[in-house]
């Protein structure tokens, strides 16, 4: 760079006011801040973090409380400065922190006035920062009250620790800040989708050997493990490790049960609001709180293929250069060097789950297990087609007058021509484990049940081949229990003529 001369310069401080209400819109949901400020009350130690609401009252406020180390007068002074650390200062290993804003920020895109009470070897310390007063005083100065008897949520902190108070509340308000009632209602709602959020991304703090406890109004909650390892039918592969000059990244594939080998609610925590689909990919941990979620990185489709693999990759704070971590804590790049590595994770996840398919389609092919549908494979394209030779179809067709005969197959070849695929392939991409064949009534059933087993007796297959044979096929899978009692029906019958 060509070194220019300057003798001057000229007074550039920021406007208090209106840097301060910039701050504000940096991004942050009702989610990422609550969790901004967690990740400040862990990293001071905290083993019981409060989040406590008062929605209904004249003014209601959101006062998240721990019990860590808390902060003297003076701390807490530097603590309430925007840029309170630089960003390129090293942190200790546990540290959440990194920009020296969150605190601030986060609190400040939810509400207007910031109250932070710390209590440190018997003293206690506040600061307020209230947007009005800075924008009417257009200076960077945090009020100290002289008495803090009767702030709100005080009662609640212990010998030693730290409450964030959010008051003026007016990003929350959803419009109704005139209406107690409605206001209240939104702040509510707002409040329980924040849930599931904070079960996730601070999971494995909640899952340690000395847990850090999440309380709700009171209410514990319960971590949320995306890749479900209590339950024993999920399948983890060994964990990699990339070693690299600023730390070592960890990674590790998980394949989620299938949804009918877990109970109905837990697939759906699993899952959560966005669905399974959504829900696949990575989660990105940086000193074990996650960061990112659900998403392939652009190195691979959410498909439904690949919808129950979840990959961990833990990464220390000592990388947040390289991987573009932000002040929210909520979004980051791959570095070109782990890009590549998670490729290769990538395509071994891929060739697995197709063998799992393509396993589950041979069943399908093979001529001998007297499929319902045919799948032909022939120029570059793919057929579903009824299997007219099925007993079910041609011991009937045997059964009627010639002419009656070709319309019956007609009729069958029609439903083949008319699978409904657009549909079928939209339904699969969102909710496939609700699909399901349709239920036959005990009549079609019956007859279905008799064509087969006659024509297997005929060829000498034994019952335990035949029994089998039925239990893996439709219609007869899906309608089992009623399939075993035909059976023994029908051979019952067979035996007393
Ligand atoms: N609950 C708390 N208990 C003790 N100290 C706290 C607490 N919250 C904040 N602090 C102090 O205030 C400082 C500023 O917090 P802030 O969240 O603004 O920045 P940070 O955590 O250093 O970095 P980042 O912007 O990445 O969150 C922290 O570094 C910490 O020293
Ligand atoms: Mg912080």
């Amino acid at each position: 760079m060509t070194e220019i001369v300057v003798s001057r310069r000229a007074d550039a401080t920021p406007h208090a006011a209106a840097l301060i209400e910039g701050l504000r819109d940096i991004g942050y949901s009702l989610e990422t801040a609550v969790s901004d400020i967690i990740d400040n009350s862990i990293t001071a130690g905290a083993h019981r973090i409060q989040i406590i609401t008062e929605t209904f009252a004249e003014e209601p406020y959101i006062a998240i409380v721990d019990d860590g180390d808390g902060m003297s007068e003076d701390d807490l002074v530097a603590a309430m400065r925007p840029g309170s650390r630089n960003p390129l200062a090293t942190r200790e290993e546990p540290d959440l922190g990194r920009f020296g804003l969150g605190l601030k920020s986060a609190s400040f895109s939810q509400c207007r006035r910031l109250t932070v009470i710390s209590r440190k070897s018997g003293q206690t310390s506040a600061a307020i920062w209230d947007l009005d007063d800075v924008a009417e005083r257009n200076e960077w100065a945090v009020q100290l009250p002289d008495d803090l008897t009767g702030l709100p949520a005080i009662e609640h902190l212990g010998p030693n620790g730290t409450i964030v108070l959010w008051q003026k509340l007016d990003r929350l308000t959803g419009g109704y800040s005139h209406n107690a009632a409605k206001r209240a209602e939104v702040i509510n709602q707002r409040i329980a989708e924040t849930e599931r959020h904070l079960r996730l991304v601070f999971h494995r703090f909640m899952e340690d050997a000395k847990p850090i406890r999440l309380l709700l109004n009171g209410r514990l909650l319960q971590p949320l493990d995306p890749f479900a390892r209590k339950n024993p039918a999920t399948i983890s592969d060994p964990e990699e490790k990339l070693t690299l000059i600023r730390g070592d990244v960890e990674i590790q594939s998980f394949t989620l049960p299938h949804h009918k080998q877990m109970s109905k609610a837990e697939w759906e925590d699993l899952g959560g609001p966005e669905g399974h689909l959504k829900s696949q990919g990575f989660y990105l941990y940086r000193g074990k709180r996650l960061i990112l979620h659900g998403a392939w990185f652009g190195l691979c489709r959410q498909s439904e293929i690949t919808k129950l693999s979840r990959v961990r990759i833990d990464i220390p704070n000592s990388m947040d250069a390289d991987w573009k971590i932000d002040v929210k804590k909520s979004s980051a790049q791959l570095p070109p060097i782990v890009r590549d590595r998670l490729k290769k994770v990538i395509d071994r996840i891929l060739a697995g789950s197709k063998r799992t398919y393509q396993k589950r389609g041979q069943k399908l092919v093979d001529h001998e297990r007297l499929p319902m549908w045919h799948r032909i494979q022939a120029d570059g394209q793919i057929r579903y087609r009824p299997n007219a030779e099925h007993p079910a179809f041609s011991d009937f067709a045997d059964s009627l007058p010639p002419d009656l005969r070709r319309g019956f197959f007609n009729c069958v070849s029609l439903v083949g021509a008319s699978l409904p695929l657009e549909t079928l392939f939209a339904d699969m991409a969102g909710t496939a484990e609700q699909i399901v064949p349709d239920q036959v009534d005990e009549d079609a059933l019956s007859q279905a049940v008799q064509a087969v087993l006659t024509r297997m007796l005929e060829a000498k297959k034994d019952m335990k081949e035949i029994i089998a044979l039925m239990k893996d096929n439709d219609p007869f899978r899906s309608a089992w229990e009623d399939t075993q009692r035909i059976i023994a029906a029908t051979i019952q019958t067979k035996e007393d003529k």
